[in-house]
């Protein structure tokens, strides 16, 4: 059995090869921490996005969807706390001159520590690593570099810097001409899009509390170091939610939204034991509670989603800062407050890599052996394949006229090149449910043979019966009902 470094190995090359991720700007060498979707992966995440899209906005009558601009007013940034809190510990190797995250390097310590059967050891380290972080101790996690003998990866010295805060967002500047420039930052997070619009759809929209505002967008983190291919990007796309409700009765929603956010990840067939609650430990100022919900990767438990209850933080800071009242008039207390906020927040790269890794087996058969993607069918980037059996005496035609009958409501896919064994693979790389063959008695009865993906069984059914066998097994009602 291979180890599962490699199995991420092949996941990674799997990906490149069928279409589904490329690294930025490849031909010139990468672009650090960025990626391109391919012909597949762009069809992968609009299907990850119109599940999310489905599951929150379009089944909850209180829920409404916005898509708000990347760049905002400057002083947004400031009010949610980004300008002088969103920041990472970084440390540079003097000799390599490679720069790390501080924290990423005890964390590693401490893998290695408990691989080693050092537990206590790493338990400590873990402790005082904590501790630093929250108080933001930069020369204490230095300390700790030293301590524990940490030598940079590349040179394999321990002649570091210093510890210091790196600030993650990226900024430009706005406006052509002098005097109106001003620097503007791309969004570290959807969410703030959100709370500066949260009067503009109560208002527009009737909406009453408790209500939700959802958004689909990029971000943009200049992260320290990236790792773990799409997990960590410099940009990347998220799925937030606000859900805005009374004072008092937030930990009641955040219970709520905690128990569906996870059934939605479930709903997806994947192995419950590949998904757990992780409670942080320490809240950020504004939450009173916070978890994420983890998927287990080839390299581990990670967090793929946030559920966090933000207090009245976010709309009280954007009152504060802009002079604006935030505030909703309750009829039933005949009151006016700022409500309080539960927020779901998923990472759009991540949730795509645990689907992408859940679903890639490779596979031993009988005489040969296989990579297949196991998508839900409703995810699945191509839904069916229609493969004449040869290039002749009217297949292509009776193949062509299937595929006009079912690509306005399918992704199909025609393919007559090679075997069709050969066709079935390359169907199986990239997750395709059906592959239907148009053969010679196709012509004589209007039948064909449709190939089943996981189980490989061959059936010959009609093609009038095609239309309604693929609709009820890649219906979004067997994800959502
Ligand atoms: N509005 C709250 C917020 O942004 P977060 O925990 O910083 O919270 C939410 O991010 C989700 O966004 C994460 O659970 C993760 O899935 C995704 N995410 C965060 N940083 C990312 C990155 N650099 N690359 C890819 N996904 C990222």
């Amino acid at each position: 059995m291979q180890n599962t470094e490699q199995l991420f190995k092949n996941i990674i090359a799997h990906s490149k090869e069928y279409g589904f991720v490329f690294p930025s700007s490849e031909i010139y060498d990468g672009l650090g921490a960025v990626y391109d979707y391919g012909q597949y992966g762009a069809e992968l995440k609009n299907n990850l996005k119109t599940y999310w899209w489905k599951a929150m906005v379009q089944l909850n009558e209180n829920i409404t969807g916005i898509d708000s601009a990347i760049f905002m007013h400057p002083k947004i940034w400031k009010a949610s706390g980004h300008v002088d809190g969103f920041n990472d510990p970084m440390i540079d190797n003097k000799d390599s001159k490679k720069r790390y995250r501080a924290d990423n390097l005890l964390e590693d310590r401490i893998a290695k520590y408990h691989k080693e059967g050092k537990t206590d050891k790493a338990a400590q380290l873990q402790e005082q690593m904590d501790a630093y972080l929250k108080t933001d101790d930069l020369a204490g996690l230095k300390q700790l570099i030293e301590e524990h003998e940490i030598a940079c990866p590349v040179s394999g010295t321990r002649n570091w810097t210093d510890v210091r805060q790196f600030n993650l967002m990226f900024s430009t500047k706005m406006g052509a001409t002098a005097g109106e420039n001003e620097v503007v930052y791309l969004r570290p997070e959807t969410a703030q899009g959100i709370f500066v619009n949260f009067l503009n759809v109560q208002k527009t929209g009737r909406m009453k509390i408790p209500f939700g505002i959802a958004q689909i967008g990029k971000a943009f983190r200049n992260e320290v170091i990236a790792r773990q291919f799409i997990m960590r990007m410099r940009e990347f796309e998220q799925m937030e939610m606000q859900f805005f409700v009374r004072p008092g009765t937030e930990l009641e929603w955040y219970a709520h939204w905690k128990e569906m956010r996870l059934k939605w990840h479930l709903a997806l067939g994947v192995d419950p034991a590949r998904y757990r609650f992780h409670d942080h430990a320490k809240l950020a100022h504004y939450a009173n509670a916070a978890v994420d919900i983890e998927y287990e990767f080839p390299f581990g438990f990670k967090e793929v989603e946030g559920i966090h209850s933000r207090t009245d933080f976010d709309l009280s800071q954007h009152q504060e800062f802009s002079g604006k009242k935030l505030q909703y008039f309750d009829p039933e207390l005949n009151k006016s407050y700022v409500p309080a906020v539960i927020e779901t927040s998923i990472g759009l790269d991540r949730m795509f890599l645990s689907v992408f890794c859940n679903a890639y087996t490779e596979e031993a058969l009988e005489n040969d052996s296989r990579t297949v993607l196991k998508f839900h069918p409703a995810l699945a980037p191509v839904k069916a394949a229609v493969l004449p059996l040869t290039r002749k005496d009217g297949l292509p035609e009776k193949a062509r006229a299937i595929m006009d009958r079912l690509k306005l409501d399918f992704n199909m896919q025609y393919d007559e090149k090679d075997s069709i064994g050969k066709r079935y693979r390359r169907q199986d790389a990239i997750g395709t449910p059906f592959c239907i063959t148009v053969d010679y008695e196709s012509l004589e009865n209007d039948t064909v043979t449709v190939r089943h993906r996981d189980s490989m069984q061959q059936e010959r059914v009609s093609i009038e019966s095609l239309y309604g066998m693929i609709a009820e097994r890649v219906s979004w009602k067997t994800l959502l009902q």
